[in-house]
């Protein structure tokens, strides 16, 4: 028996095994009921008393061995083997720590949508523009006050452009009518940093070329825009207004209310709060493009995205838009 005990002992004396096949073979081998250490159990019951002296320690102390041997492979190949087969790829994530989209993009995201439904196309342009884009050809005159209405950041002979108009020209010069455009993104102003301002904000532009555009047809599209984005049932209203670029122009203001603290504070107590400045093109803009203006007509309209933001989640300070602060950001996780 000794001699079993010994032989048992060399056949498994460094252990390794390459799968849990091969590990349950050693398992069936030694330690199964019909295993050998088993048949050697049966042997040693039978042995006389001083024999089993003798084998007792030196069998116990195997089997120990072999049974954690065992123990610990199979522990090793569960592991293994239970990261392969529990993994249940169509179990929904831990969604906690995901980012989420920043409240100007989720609110530029749902103007886009509007219009898209609405037959607008979207296009965007450079943040860095020449005088002519930003200025020239939207009937800025060289010496127009203007100019001075727009305080603008000067690189050089370039501008970091003052509004998403430059857009407008962008697209006229590249496109034939009829062009129907939103034209979102980041502009900048050279204004005096408060909660209400900053120097760098976002607009879209909207942009409608075509025979026989109308008036009528700007205030149609901005009304329905209007009842998708703050609701069914919101009052606008229109005041007349100047740009150079259209003709005539107006501001378009919606009913906000006076309800709530930052309600008065947005609308300066009015409940009125200005979003847009719209008009028809100005025939010199279409001119600037090579469209003819006899033929062609459009309307144009450009937005803060920004104030629209600050009134939909109640946000009352426009430097909070851009603190990234992860206290902020994380309110919009899912929206
Ligand atoms: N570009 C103007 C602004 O920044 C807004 C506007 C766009 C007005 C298009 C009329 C037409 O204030």
């Amino acid at each position: 028996m000794l001699e079993e005990i010994e032989k048992i002992e060399k056949e498994t004396v460094s252990p390794d095994f390459a799968d849990a096949a091969a590990l349950e073979q050693f398992r069936l081998t030694y330690l199964s009921s019909k295993g050998r250490i088993q048949v050697l159990m049966d042997a040693f019951k039978n042995l006389p008393g001083v024999e089993k002296k003798a084998v007792g320690k030196p069998l116990n102390a195997l089997k120990s061995r072999l049974e954690e041997v065992f123990r610990v492979f199979k522990e090793k190949f569960s592991a293994d083997s239970g990261s392969a087969q529990t993994f249940d790829t169509t179990l929904p994530i831990n969604a906690s720590h995901f980012g989420s989209s920043h409240p100007l993009k989720i609110v530029e995201n749902a103007l886009c949508d509007i219009f898209y439904s609405l037959g607008f196309d979207i296009a965007d342009g450079p943040e860095i523009e020449d005088d002519r884009h930003n200025f020239g050809a939207l009937n800025f005159a060289e010496d127009h006050p203007a100019r001075d209405m727009q305080d603008t950041f000067f690189i050089g002979n370039h501008v970091l452009r003052t509004h998403t108009s430059s857009v407008q020209i962008r697209e006229m010069e590249k496109r034939t009518p009829p062009i129907r455009l939103v034209m979102p993104g980041r502009v900048y102003r050279n204004e005096a940093i408060s909660a209400r301002s900053n120097c760098f904000f976002h607009q879209i532009e909207g942009l409608y070329i075509d025979k026989d555009v109308s008036f009528a047809d700007l205030k149609q599209t901005l009304y329905y825009f209007v009842q998708q984005f703050f609701g069914e049932g919101t009052q606008v209203r229109f005041r007349s207004s100047y740009f150079p670029f259209t003709e005539p122009s107006a501001e378009m203001d919606i009913w906000a209310g006076t309800d709530t603290e930052e309600k008065r504070r947005l609308t300066k107590g009015t409940g009125w709060l200005e979003v847009l400045g719209c008009g028809m093109v100005h025939p010199n803009v279409l001119k600037a493009c090579n469209i003819d203006p006899e033929v062609y007509q459009g309307y144009a309209f450009g937005m803060g995205i920004d104030r629209i933001t600050m009134l939909k989640y109640g946000i009352s300070d426009i430097r909070d838009l851009f603190h990234n602060d992860i206290r902020l950001l994380s309110q919009f996780s899912g929206v």
